[in-house]
This record gives structure tokens, C-alpha cells and sequence, in this order.
């Protein structure tokens, strides 16, 4: 198809309908698809829900997201076969690793159907997903069986009334903690935990969280809090960063550093000197890894967004609702990581946190 054949698709700013065009496409050979910063696009993550059970003060404050809250229209949101058939275009672009994410995706209904589908239909992709484990007990053997390959639980504390208080719905540690030996009794193996630090919050349990996960196999990233969103009252001075933590976990287990598994990895590998397991620190704050992100994110009512911090998305839901081919999908998408720009975590300043950026239970985490 030419560049001029190329149809304007529509651009979405939140959920209103600011529409804009698209540059148009620039040759590129098949299967190596990269940006303006010489980026390859190779992950998708896809937000399956909006909704959460949770309201993470980090994620989803309660005073924003509260009983009144509008979250998306059912009709809004992309159907199984449509998220199958977009992630299949993407497939087609050389996307490997596909991380199923919300709100909870746990909480959309028969998700192990979702899995099932995007494993027979993309043979050879990594299929992720990533849970606060409230509804993993009851999936977790369902989820393997469907194909499902690696999952992470989102952790917080270890301690029950700081977790609590970080939910904000008084959820109990222990139910996470069973699900996380459920998830492990299904066959994941290693589940990754993740821990977002927030400065006088849980930074008193970094080291609590390291010794309960050393020697189990399983993984504890800890996550500086990051500007997602334009909710959840993120400063700089809330932020413990990540060479702090490995401060902290040092004094008592001492540790050093692993190479990465993969160039592009978002956690950077930390192990235990006495051989007891590892650990990964994701320091989007301090250390910015824009210069490998090879993410893309599909919304949960269907629009493409090349940046965990963007404020607006490609509507590919309208392109293929109104019909357009899977070609023009396709080049759509080329189109979009070709013009791709975003290095947002490398120029972030007390101004950008304050934007008004996507919320990521939309966007997906
Ligand atoms: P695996 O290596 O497959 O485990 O994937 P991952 O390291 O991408 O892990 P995961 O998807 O669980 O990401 C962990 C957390 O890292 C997310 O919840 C985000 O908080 C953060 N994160 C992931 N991707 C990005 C990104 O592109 N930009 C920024 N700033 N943060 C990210
Ligand atoms: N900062 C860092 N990580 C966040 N997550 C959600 N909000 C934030 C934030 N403000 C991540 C957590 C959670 C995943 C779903 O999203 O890692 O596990
Ligand atoms: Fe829900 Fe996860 Fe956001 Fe917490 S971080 S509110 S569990 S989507
Ligand atoms: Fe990628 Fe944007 Fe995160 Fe940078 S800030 S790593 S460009 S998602």
C-alpha cells in the first residue's frame, strides 16, 4: 500500500475523541520494525479491564476512583476476538512477549479463555500476565493449563496493616501469599513479586520482603513509585530509589550485581552472595531505561499507546469496528512505531509529573 492510501487514523486523547492524523508510513523491511531511536517494537501489554478490586494509592486512589466513578461502557471495551486478532497484527511485527495486564485482569470474565486463544493462535510467544493475586488461588491452575507461561503478583508489604493500607480496601496479606503458593503449586516457576517503594509507606519492609522470598525460587522486584497518571499525588521526595534499596538488602544479605537475561530488561539482576536467589530493582525514576523500551500498550477500549506516560493513544478499535483490513491495521501500526518519540522517564521534572498522562489501569502496568 502507498503512503497516500494510508488512512488517518484517529488519535485519542483519555477517552475523549480528539482526533488527529498520522505521518505516513516510511518503508521498513518486514519483521524489523523500529522507531526514531532505532527502538525494535517486540512487547505488547495489554490492558484486558480498567476495573480493579484494589485501590492502590499509587494506582488508583480512591478519592479518584470512587463508587462513582465511570469506568468503560461494556461496549467500549475490545472482546476477546478483537484483542486476538489486534495481537496477532502485532505478532506479524515481531512482537514476542505479551503481558496481559489492567486494572485486575484477573477480574474480566473467563480471562483463561483469552489466554487459551492468543496460545493456540500465536505459537512461540511468551504469554505473561500480571495479577494483585486477590482472584489467583481459584485461576492459577486454569491459567497454566490455558498456556499461560509466567506471571507476576504485585506485593506491596509483608506486614498485613501495611498492605492493607496500600490496597486500600483491607485486603489480607495472606490471601496473596496463598495464591502465591498456588501459582507455584500450578507450575509457575519463578513468580516475579512485585513491590512498588513508597517512602514512609513500606520502605520499612524492604529487607523483611527480600528474606521471605530468598531461597523460594521466586523473584521480589522493587519498583521505584513513579508520576503515572494524573492521580496519585506523586513527589520526587516519595521516591526510595532503587540504589537505596540495594543499600538497605545489602547491609543484612549481602549481594551483587547479574547480567541481564535479555538486552532490554526492565528489572536490573541482583543475587544473593550465599547462593540463597535473586532479585531485580526497576528504577524507571532514577535510572531511566527509555533507550531499550521495546513496548507497546493496547488500552483496554482498544487504542495503542508507545509510552507508559502518554497522554494520548491510535484508536485501533475504530479502524477495525469501521472495517479496515488487517493490512491497513497492519501499516497503522507500523506508522505509529515508526514516528515513535517517547523517552518520557529521561526528561521527567516535577512540571511533567503534574501532565495530565493516562492512568495506568487503563493503559495497563
Ligand atoms: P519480565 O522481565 O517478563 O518479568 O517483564 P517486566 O520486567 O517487564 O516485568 P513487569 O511487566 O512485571 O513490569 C514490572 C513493572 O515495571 C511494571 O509494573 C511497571 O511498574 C514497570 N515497567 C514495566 N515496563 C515499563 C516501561 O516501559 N516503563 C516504565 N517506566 N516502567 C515500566
Ligand atoms: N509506580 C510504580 N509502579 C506502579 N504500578 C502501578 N502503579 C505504579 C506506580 N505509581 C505497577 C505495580 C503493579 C503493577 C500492576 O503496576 O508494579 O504491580
Ligand atoms: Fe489494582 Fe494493580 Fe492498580 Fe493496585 S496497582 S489498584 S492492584 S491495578
Ligand atoms: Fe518506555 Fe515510556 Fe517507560 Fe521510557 S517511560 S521506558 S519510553 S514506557
Amino acid at each position: 500500500m502507498t503512503a497516500a492510501a494510508l488512512m488517518r487514523i484517529p488519535l485519542i486523547d483519555m477517552r475523549s475523541s480528539v482526533r488527529a492524523p498520522i505521518p505516513p508510513l516510511v518503508p521498513y523491511v518486514q519483521g524489523a520494525l523500529v522507531d526514531t531511536r532505532h527502538r525494535t517494537l517486540r512487547d505488547l501489554r495489554i490492558s484486558v479491564t480498567d476495573r480493579c478490586n484494589f485501590r492502590c494509592t499509587y494506582c488508583m486512589p480512591k478519592e479518584v476512583f470512587g463508587d462513582d466513578y465511570a469506568f468503560l461502557p461494556h461496549d467500549e471495551v475490545l472482546t476477546f476476538e478483537e484483542i486476538v486478532h489486534i495481537a496477532k497484527i502485532f505478532h506479524g511485527h515481531g512482537v514476542e512477549k505479551i503481558r496481559l495486564t489492567g486494572g485486575e485482569p484477573l477480574l474480566r470474565k473467563d480471562i483463561e479463555l483469552l489466554v487459551e486463544k492468543l496460545a493456540r493462535e500465536l505459537p512461540g510467544v511468551v504469554l505473561t500476565l500480571t495479577t494483585n493475586g486477590s482472584a489467583l488461588k481459584a485461576k492459577a491452575k486454569l491459567l497454566r493449563m490455558a498456556g499461560l507461561t509466567r506471571i507476576s503478583v504485585s506485593l506491596d508489604s509483608l506486614d498485613d496493616t501495611t498492605f492493607r493500607a496500600m490496597n486500600n480496601v483491607e485486603f489480607p496479606v495472606g490471601k496473596v501469599l496463598d495464591a502465591i503458593d498456588a501459582a507455584a503449586a500450578a507450575g509457575f516457576a519463578p513468580i516475579k513479586i512485585n513491590m512498588v517503594v513508597k517512602r514512609g509507606v513500606n520502605d520499612k519492609d524492604i529487607v523483611e520482603m527480600a528474606r521471605h522470598f530468598k531461597n523460594s525460587g521466586n523473584i521480589v522486584r522493587f519498583i521505584e513509585f513513579m508520576d503515572v497518571g494524573a492521580s496519585n499525588g506523586w513527589k520526587m521526595d516519595d521516591v526510595v530509589s532503587s540504589a537505596e534499596v540495594i543499600r538497605r538488602i545489602d547491609q543484612v544479605f549481602p549481594c551483587e550485581p547479574v547480567n541481564p537475561n535479555y538486552s532490554g530488561e526492565v528489572a536490573k539482576r541482583w543475587r544473593y552472595k550465599d547462593g540463597s536467589g535473586e532479585f531485580g530493582v526497576i528504577s524507571s525514576v532514577t535510572e531511566a531505561f527509555c533507550d531499550t523500551c521495546t513496548r507497546a500498550r493496547l488500552s483496554t477500549d482498544g487504542a495503542v499507546y508507545t509510552c507508559l506516560f502518554a497522554q494520548k493513544g491510535y484508536d485501533l478499535k475504530a479502524m477495525l469496528r469501521g472495517g479496515k483490513s488487517d493490512d491497513e491495521i497492519h501499516n497503522a501500526i507500523a506508522s505509529i512505531w515508526q514516528h515513535r518519540v517517547d523517552r518520557y522517564s529521561e526528561i521527567r521534572t516535577s512540571e511533567t509529573a503534574r501532565q495530565k498522562k493516562v492512568e495506568m489501569s487503563f493503559i495497563g502496568g
